[in-house]
């Protein structure tokens, strides 16, 4: 075994947390957990992740399910294509595969919502396949010790990283490999203040000796980060409420919002209400001009949301996609996390 595969997996065994993905070889809750985790860190992960478990014995149990339902227990998670994904791809391995989840990486690369980082974890973990991980932590980890420049968000970038890998982990057990990269580089060479003076690979680490850890990894581009005004329409009639399915290819794909006016700058009130005027009647409506106000913060995007409150004294007639609903009836309708919190903090 090469032996910084055997000082990591040593540091692993003693410090690694358990975790129940961590716990099974079987590869539908090792897909599940990898899924829930892409983007989301492990403690907002392990509730979603206990209910996944909970409510779906199996590949064919998920595949049946609707897809609300699905998008249901994902509501909060965000990053909601990698629920849609989940259900596709649980219908294609009950088709295809009889239910049976696929054992070679190929085919499981094939699969949507999986990309080379899940196929190689997938086949790893529960196949005890030689594919090493490699993720935001591995990255890290690697451009440290070996003192890589190359940036790397560059395809040159993954393909040197990934010699790299497939070096160390030869004759290692791939699955304990791959899990102590990345929990080293989860726990202990951390993004802002790694603890080098207690590290087991002080002596050899490239960045210690040089720039400093934080000088690594190298990116070549900032993130382009684009700034959206959602202008929610917040129309009661006592108890009952509208919803809007989102059905563009955006954030949020097939779940449900309040009635909304985008703008990419601040919208005046003034504006908002002709904006307003054209989907329903004003006149019917009292207009709260006590306007809630909301950040929500994605990695390509930042959303502004404000909510206009508008108290219905006549009914409606409102556009056709729109529906109403009740406190009640609404729990049925996956949310967004933003207006999920707006019901809660106002006590609907
Ligand atoms: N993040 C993604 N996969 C993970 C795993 N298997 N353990 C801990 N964190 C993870």
């Amino acid at each position: 075994m090469h032996p910084i595969a055997k000082s990591l997996i040593t540091w692993y065994r003693k410090n690694g947390r358990s975790l129940p993905w961590r716990l099974t070889t079987d590869p539908f809750k090792i897909w599940m957990s990898e899924i829930i985790l892409q983007q989301t860190r492990v403690e907002q992960g392990l509730p979603y992740y206990e209910r996944f478990v909970e409510q779906f014995a199996d590949v064919k149990s998920l595949a049946k399910a609707k897809e609300e339902k699905v998008l249901k227990l994902w509501q909060g998670l965000g990053y909601y294509s990698r629920g849609r994904n989940l259900h596709k791809a649980a219908k294609i391995i009950s088709s295809e595969f009889n239910g049976a989840f696929p054992k070679e990486y190929k085919d499981i690369r094939k699969l949507p919502g999986i990309g080379d980082y899940t196929a190689a974890a997938i086949a790893s973990f529960a196949f005890k396949l030689n594919y090493p991980v490699l993720d935001g932590n591995v990255y890290r980890f690697i451009s440290r010790l070996f003192g890589i420049s190359t940036p790397i968000d560059t395809p040159a970038a993954k393909k040197e990283f990934m010699s790299i890998l497939n070096e160390l982990i030869l004759g290692a057990p791939p699955d304990e490999f791959n899990q102590s990269i990345m929990e080293f580089g989860a726990l202990h060479c951390t993004p802002r203040q790694p603890d080098c003076a207690h590290c087991i690979f002080k002596e050899q680490c490239v960045a210690l000796s040089t720039a400093g850890p934080t000088s690594f990894p190298v990116k070549s581009k900032k993130t382009i980060v684009r700034e959206r005004y959602f202008n929610y329409l917040v129309i009661k009639e006592q108890k009952s409420f509208y919803l809007k399915q989102r059905t563009s290819k955006d954030i949020w794909m097939n779940l449900w919002e309040f009635p909304m006016i985008e703008s990419s700058k601040p919208l005046t009130i003034a504006k908002l209400l002709k904006e307003a005027g054209q989907l329903f009647n004003l006149e019917q409506a009292i207009f709260e001009p006590e306007v809630k106000k909301h950040r929500h913060l994605l990695t390509h995007q930042t959303i502004h949301a404000s909510f206009f409150e508008f108290k219905l004294m006549f009914p409606i007639d409102p556009p056709e996609a729109w529906k109403k609903t009740n406190g009640k009836n609404s729990e049925k309708y996956p949310l967004p996390k933003l207006i999920e919190n707006y019901m809660r903090e106002n006590k609907w």
